[in-house]
């Protein structure tokens, strides 16, 4: 029920909606087969003035809330989930500068972004520290007026095509994640290198790349916030606010591929009839249908909870996240049955939707890391609730003695 949003987000989504529809569904399936970058996405994008809709007003963005960046990822991600990422990592590298830049460095690398003129990527993920994010390796030390950092990223999704990196380096080794520091690294600076090219199994429009620093020189004035140590707390909480984009994601796919199963079973005919007649696949696309909505209900949720700074952030963006790429798997799996065949063949355009939607239970965290989010907040909620439910206790009643049984 889209019509429940704001004027202002449903104003948003009819945007994404036309740039979906018009630009991005007639490409996707060239752009999963060449590898190539969504650029007319991008100018499209930036026509529609969507490009950087989370900046606030200010840097020249829309000053947008992750509710408005998740309905137009959930549009742009019916189409294509390529397309839906390329557009959310964005906000996923941007928001570290917005929770943690000083002002001249928000005034400095925002307005690029939400003009569309420049790209943004997130460096966090390294071979050897994925899940376990405070173990990175990279290094970065004070030399002078720069620092100077050595190590590698791994997962770089808009590695190449960003011109700016926000980068996470330990500063201090020796004091653990306490020692992280955020830096922003600029495409072209020198002994920064864009590596290999991973070979996806989806979301193949959208470059994800190593990335090297040797002996990188960047000025000590691109330190997020200008106060080393500060790292991994922003890392955390950039990872809050973006996972409900990832959520979106996974709902567009999920909607998307709902959306082929329901026009390919009306008119595929077996047996005399549409395969949508048989009772098995109404019934199968009724619960598509009603998990669907009911995933789309807790991105929304997150995402509010988020907008209006109210407590749970985490627990809610993790839960959304795992919810939504869940069923995004479940959906399209069996949508593809649903082609039989056909679904298994890429001159259908329902694989691409079960190869892309794979990746949104791993990226940004990994549903097993979700999981142990929502499990640390409920391991904190339980605390409370055992003192309180203490007191309730004290008042409950003695019980009643059990009444002889009959003979
Ligand atoms: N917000 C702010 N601060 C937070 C926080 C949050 N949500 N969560 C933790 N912190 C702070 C803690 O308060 C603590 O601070 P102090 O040291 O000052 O006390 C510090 O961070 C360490 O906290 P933990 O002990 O809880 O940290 P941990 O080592 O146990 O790790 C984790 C927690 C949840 C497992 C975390 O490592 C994590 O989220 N891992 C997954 C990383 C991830 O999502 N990576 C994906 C990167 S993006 C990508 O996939 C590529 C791409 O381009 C799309």
């Amino acid at each position: 029920m889209h019509e429940l949003l704001p004027k202002r987000t449903q104003e948003y989504r009819e945007r994404a909606r036309d740039i979906a529809e018009r630009v991005v569904r007639p490409i996707a399936a060239e752009l999963d087969r060449t590898g190539q970058y969504p650029w007319p996405v991008v100018a499209a994008l930036r026509e529609a003035g969507l490009s950087g809709l989370w900046i606030p007003e200010e840097y020249g963005g829309a000053g947008a809330g992750v509710l408005d960046l998740c309905v137009v990822v959930e549009e742009l991600s019916r189409a294509c989930g390529g397309v839906g990422v390329a557009y959310a990592v964005n906000a996923l590298g941007s928001f570290p500068i917005i929770l943690g830049g000083t002002e001249e460095q928000k005034r400095r690398w925002l307005p690029p972004i939400a003009a569309g003129e420049k790209l943004i990527a997130f460096g966090l993920s390294e071979k050897a520290s994925g899940s376990d994010a405070g173990s990175l390796q990279t290094r970065a030390f004070l030399d002078g007026d720069d620092y100077v950092l050595d190590g590698a990223k791994k997962w770089n999704t808009n590695g190449g095509v960003a011109e700016l990196y926000t980068i996470y380096a330990s500063t201090r080794p020796d004091r653990g994640s306490r020692g992280i520091s955020a830096i922003v690294v600029e495409k072209g600076t020198r002994g920064f290198r864009i590596g290999k090219r991973e070979d996806l199994m989806g979301i193949r429009c959208v470059p994800v790349h190593e990335l090297h620093f040797e002996g990188c020189r960047v000025p000590a004035a691109n330190l997020l916030g200008g106060v080393e140590g500060k790292g991994f707390g922003n890392a955390m909480a950039t990872l809050d606010r973006a996972r409900p984009g990832v959520a979106a994601q996974a709902l567009g796919l999920a909607q998307g591929a709902l959306d082929w199963a329901l026009r390919y079973t009306s008119e595929r005919q077996q047996f005399g009839q549409s395969v949508m007649s048989f009772q098995s696949t109404q019934f199968r696309l009724a619960d598509m249908a009603i998990e669907i909505e009911a995933a789309r209900q807790l991105v929304y949720t997150a995402a509010r909870v988020i907008d209006a700074a109210l407590p749970g952030a985490s627990k809610y963006a993790a839960m959304s996240k795992v919810f939504a790429s869940d069923l995004a798997m479940r959906v399209t799996t069996d949508a593809v049955q649903m082609f039989g065949g056909y679904g298994y063949c890429r001159d259908y355009p329902i694989e691409k939707y079960m190869r892309d939607a794979k990746i949104t239970q791993i990226y940004e965290g990994a549903n097993q890391i979700q999981r142990l989010v929502i499990g640390r907040a409920l391991t904190k909620e339980a605390a409370g609730l055992s003192s309180k439910l203490e007191v309730e206790v004290e008042h409950f009643p003695e019980p009643l003695a059990l009444a002889e049984e009959p003979a």
